[in-house]
């Protein structure tokens, strides 16, 4: 019989994203030492959905922390399509602002599709565009989705290898798993992997999940991934983030990951935590792309 044991490392997404931020806190004072104006982010949000709100926080006090400055429109949810269409045209027109990006989900009278459409690509610093979507699939330099990027600086942070293995995506969102499998198949530093992209009509999903050497599940629902679906040593990256009641909790709700953790870790190579994993990622990678506007009108 052979015996022997696996280290299992944990992913500390908040630790990797506080050292990228004072990368960008020194990015930025050389920029404005060289007499540029501070970067400057600005988000709409409209309504008051919980998790929006909280994301929304969490990117302006980001802000504040590596020095750009942050403006943050907050709408009512009744607000109409014509009127949101023309905050974004303003921003697409102020040349105080660097970058923004429209928080989704919109309600529903809103036709998202066009919203996104109408952001400036050199402004869409969510890589929401259909322009630096197409780029992204062409491996040309763009804005990139915030979370995939996130989970990409990850994998780079650890020494992760992705050249030549098997991915499984779990979810084909435009924000995350659909991005997340064409960064991670292209030819770069952390891609040139072989990527396998499941959804809810895939079958025999535990056939696919057993195969991969990475697996980034991105499905939204909470706990999915079971032990028996990974095979030992596999990578795990976790985006799921429900709110699910919990009455010990302050707030009355508690983050699940879509990874059934005390399962999956113990199979694992390396895992994503939530929260703690790839959410503060998210949120690093958007001041990244915000700090790039910025240099591209720069000197
Ligand atoms: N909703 C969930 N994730 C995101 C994101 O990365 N950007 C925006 N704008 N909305 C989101």
């Amino acid at each position: 019989m052979n015996f022997y044991i696996r280290t299992m490392k944990l992913i500390d997404g908040k630790a990797v994203s506080e050292a990228i931020k004072n990368q960008i806190t020194d990015s930025v004072n050389q920029f404005t030492a060289r007499g540029n104006r501070a970067p400057h982010l600005a988000a709409i949000l409209v309504g008051n959905d919980g998790g929006s709100l909280t994301y929304v926080g969490h990117k302006v006090k980001a802000c504040e922390q590596v020095g750009f400055k942050s403006t943050l429109l907050h709408f009512d949810d009744n607000i109409t399509e014509e009127f949101l269409l023309n905050e974004v045209e303003n921003l697409n027109n102020n040349n105080e602002i660097d970058g923004f990006i429209v928080q989704l989900p919109l309600p529903k009278h809103i036709n998202a599709d066009k919203v996104l459409l109408a952001v400036k690509p050199e402004k869409d610093v969510d890589g929401f565009h259909p322009v630096n979507v197409g780029k992204l699939t062409l491996g040309l330099p763009t804005f990139v989705s915030a979370t995939p990027l996130g989970i990409t600086k990850l994998l780079e942070h650890y020494n992760i290898e992705t050249s030549g293995k098997n991915v499984v995506v779990i979810g084909r969102s435009n924000i995350v798993g659909r991005p997340a499998s064409i960064l991670l198949s292209n030819q770069s530093k952390t891609g040139n992997a072989t990527v396998t992209v499941c959804h809810s009509k895939t079958q025999n999903l535990k056939e696919q999940t057993l195969r991969a050497d990475i697996i980034i599940a991105a499905l939204g629902k909470p706990e999915f991934l079971t032990g028996e679906m990974v095979k030992e040593g596999a990578v795990v990256i976790d985006v799921g983030t429900t709110r699910v009641a919990d009455t010990s909790k302050k707030s009355g709700f508690s983050l699940k990951g879509d990874v059934k953790f005390d399962e999956v870790a113990p199979k694992c190579s390396y895992i994503t935590p939530v929260p703690g994993g790839v959410g503060p990622m998210t949120v690093v990678s958007l001041l990244l792309n915000t700090l790039q506007a910025a240099q591209n009108r720069g000197n």
